[in-house]
């Protein structure tokens, strides 16, 4: 693969842009806890960048539940994850942007760098709605786009190609070890962001975008 200079920079929504990854843990834990059993929050890192779907089996599969519901079931439990999640996203304002996200947003595009949402969630509308910086990005690409969820690279490969750019010039920036996967897998770079123990295949690991910059990502990767 070839790596060229940075010329975008795709971002994972929950957990990178706003920490929606907290509340996907509390609904999910809700649901574990509506079933029977514990649901702790190392067991939902397993969780962190996966479909909807996807996570449910996960979450299922801790609880030892696999066999146990049909697809319309299992479909049904979805819904109720999601109907919470929803409430506590309705809640949401832009103070709930993380910090340095709206400048670091604001100094890629300064400095000619291509900006991209690349997520799988179904609810990003409803998020950047609700924070106001959908006009930060140049692409946005989400759950509704996609039929195959991270750790597959489609997310990104789209993304890039909305934007016009060479998967080799793009660097991602993720809280998700299946979203570091995907990154890689598409040919594109990484900023991992959270514990480093926990994104072992990042370029890069940060605590955060605090402090973040174009000057600092250009030492990285140019
Ligand atoms: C990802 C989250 O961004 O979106 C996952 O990291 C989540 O935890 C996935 O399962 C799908 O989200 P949603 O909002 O479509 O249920
Ligand atoms: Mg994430």
């Amino acid at each position: 693969m070839i790596r060229t200079m940075m010329t975008a920079c795709l971002f994972d929504l929950d957990g990178v842009i706003v920490d929606t990854a907290r509340f996907h843990y509390k609904a999910w834990r809700r649901l574990a806890s509506r079933l029977g059993f514990d649901f702790t929050e190392d067991d939902n890192e397993r969780l962190k960048g996966v479909s909807r779907m996807r996570s449910l089996d996960i979450l299922l599969d801790v609880g030892g539940m696999s066999e146990r519901f049909t697809d319309s079931e299992k479909q049904e439990l979805a819904d109720l994850k999601n109907g919470w999640y929803l409430e506590y996203v309705a809640a949401m304002t832009s103070a709930d942007v993380l910090p340095g996200a709206v400048g670091l947003l604001t100094d890629l595009r300064r400095h000619g760098i291509a900006t991209a949402l690349a997520s799988s969630s179904r609810n990003a509308g409803v998020i950047l709605q609700r924070t106001g910086i959908a006009t930060l990005f140049d692409a946005v690409v989400d759950g509704n786009d996609i039929t195959r969820a991270k750790p597959d690279p489609q997310v990104f490969l789209l993304a890039a190609s909305r934007l016009d750019a060479e998967p080799g010039g793009c660097v991602v920036f993720e809280d998700a070890g299946a979203g570091i996967e995907a990154a890689s897998a598409a040919g594109m770079r990484s900023v991992g962001i959270g514990a480093a123990d926990r994104l072992p295949g990042a370029d890069v690991v940060l605590p955060g975008l605090a402090g973040v910059d174009y000057g600092c990502l250009k030492g990285l990767f140019v």
